[in-house]
Formats: C-alpha cells, structure tokens, sequence
C-alpha cells in the first residue's frame, strides 16, 4: 500500500500549506477538515499541479464520534507522516463559555490529536519509520487570563504530550519522529473566524509569519533531534520573554 501523509485541517493556513509543500515533493495526501468546498479546490489545484494523489475526509474532530471513526479509517492506511494541526481560537473568558465550546476545543486540540496519533502509531512501529507533527502554539507557554485559557491550556498539552511521547519511542528505539511545532502569530484564517471578531484589531503586520515560512522551517528541522520547534527568531524572542513571565 502506498505511504501517505495525513493532514487534519488542510482545508485553510498552516495546514494548507502543509498539503502543497509536501504534494511539491511528490507525496500522495489525505487532508481532512469540514469545509468540503474548499478541500475539493485544494484537491483538483494539487492533483493538477503536481500529479499526485490527494484524498479528502470530510470530519468534524470537535465530535468524539468522528474522531473514533476516522482512526479506524487511518488505522488501514499506511501513513508515513501524520499532520495534526485542525485547531480554532476564541477570546470568551472561561467563566463565559458554555460547555460546548470548551468541550470542542479540547475534543480538537486534545482528543483528535491523542487518538489519531495512537491510531498510526502501531504501524509506524512495526515499520520502524514515520513522523508526527503536532502543531502546538506559542500560547501553550502563555500562563495568563488575558488570552483563552483553554486554547493555552490544550497547546500545554499538546507540547507534553509530543516530548512524553518521544521520550517512550526513544526507548523502544523505533525510529519515529514527533515534532511539537510552535508557532507564534501566523497569517491565517485563524483570527478571522466570528468567534475571534469580537477581539482587538489585528496586530501589525511585522509581528506576523507568513504560514508559508512558518511550514518551509517544520519540513527541513523534521530530522532534529528536538520535539518542539519554534519557527523563526522573532518567536524565539517571544518564547523567552514569555518564559520569563514577561506578559503577565
Ligand atoms: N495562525 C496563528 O497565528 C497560529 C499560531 C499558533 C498556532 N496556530 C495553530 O495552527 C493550527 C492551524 O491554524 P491556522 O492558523 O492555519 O488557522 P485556519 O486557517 O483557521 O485553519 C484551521 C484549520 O483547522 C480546521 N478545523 C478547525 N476546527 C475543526 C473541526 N472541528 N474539525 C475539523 N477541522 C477543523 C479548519 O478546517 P474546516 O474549517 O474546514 O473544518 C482549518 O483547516 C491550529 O492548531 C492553530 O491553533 C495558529
């Protein structure tokens, strides 16, 4: 069976950028995301383009359901990279939420990201090969009220969760690669959604990467030894200074 690269919200951004920088290396792609309008142009642009095959599924990983189904698809695939970045932000106080969106945040950053990473991980195993990128953010070393202190919360987990699992294939030595990628601000749909309006205007343009850039640098440090990887300097600076308790 052919090895192919799964990438959950392929649909817009980082994810997007994530299918046409590996469909220019000549890689068959399953992208998965709600928006089917969308996954379809982006499915005929890069079979057009780049004579690949690219597949899409259409979930919604806030549904537990969904996501127990699409693992059981996934587990009869051959996946030679996994992509889990499908993710939303919102800026509504804790003590304002109800419990659906908590819960669906934390089903798509937390539970999708969990399940489908245990549902490749036994064939990556007995193939002793495959790579996992779990695109975390800068916010998950946010310890603030200022900013959704779910969204934090859930990009925390994502980072534990990815050098943890590292560490235990490291001890199996099994050559399989997880990558915690931190981005800082991206430009995305990400701050657009109707749930991100009702916050201040957007930041200048300099504080910004473009997802482009921001994916180039995840595919070429993919063979470091590192798990969390912090594209670009700026966010680096960012990184350190928000370490240090700056934004407080
Ligand atoms: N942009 C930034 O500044 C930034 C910074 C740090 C980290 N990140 C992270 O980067 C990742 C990608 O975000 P982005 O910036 O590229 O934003 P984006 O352009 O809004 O893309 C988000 C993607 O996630 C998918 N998605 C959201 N909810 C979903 C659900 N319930 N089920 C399935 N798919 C879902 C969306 O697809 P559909 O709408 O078609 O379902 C879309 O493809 C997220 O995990 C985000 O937290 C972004």
């Amino acid at each position: 069976m052919k090895r192919k690269i799964l990438i959950t919200g392929g649909s817009s951004g980082i994810g997007k950028e994530y299918a046409y920088q590996f469909a220019k290396l000549k890689k068959d792609l399953i992208l998965v995301a709600r928006n089917e309008i969308e996954l379809k142009k982006i499915k005929k642009d890069l079979e057009n383009k780049y004579k690949i095959k690219c597949e899409y599924l259409i979930f919604d990983l806030s549904k537990l359901d969904k996501i127990n189904q699409l693992c059981k698809i996934i587990e009869k695939e051959n996946i030679e990279i996994l992509i889990n970045n499908a993710g939303f932000g919102n800026r509504i106080p804790f003590s304002k939420t109800n419990y659906s969106i908590t819960q669906n945040m934390i089903n798509v950053h937390i539970t999708a990201t969990t399940l489908l990473t245990r549902a490749v991980l036994d064939q990556m195993i007995k193939r002793n090969s495959g790579k996992i990128i779990n695109v975390a953010s800068l916010a998950g070393y946010l310890f603030t009220s200022k900013s959704n202190i779910i969204y934090n919360s859930t990009k925390r987990y994502i980072i534990h969760f990815s050098k943890n699992l590292q560490d235990e294939i490291k001890k199996q030595n099994k050559n399989i690669k997880i990558q915690a990628l931190c981005p800082g601000f991206t430009k995305t749909n990400f701050d657009k959604h109707a749930i991100f309006k009702t916050m201040l205007p957007r930041l200048p343009s300099f504080m910004y990467m473009e997802a482009k850039d921001v994916v180039l640098k995840s595919i070429k440090t993919l063979e470091n030894r590192r798990v969390v990887y912090i594209p670009s300097f700026k966010n680096k600076i960012l990184y350190f200074l928000l370490r240090l308790n700056f934004y407080r």
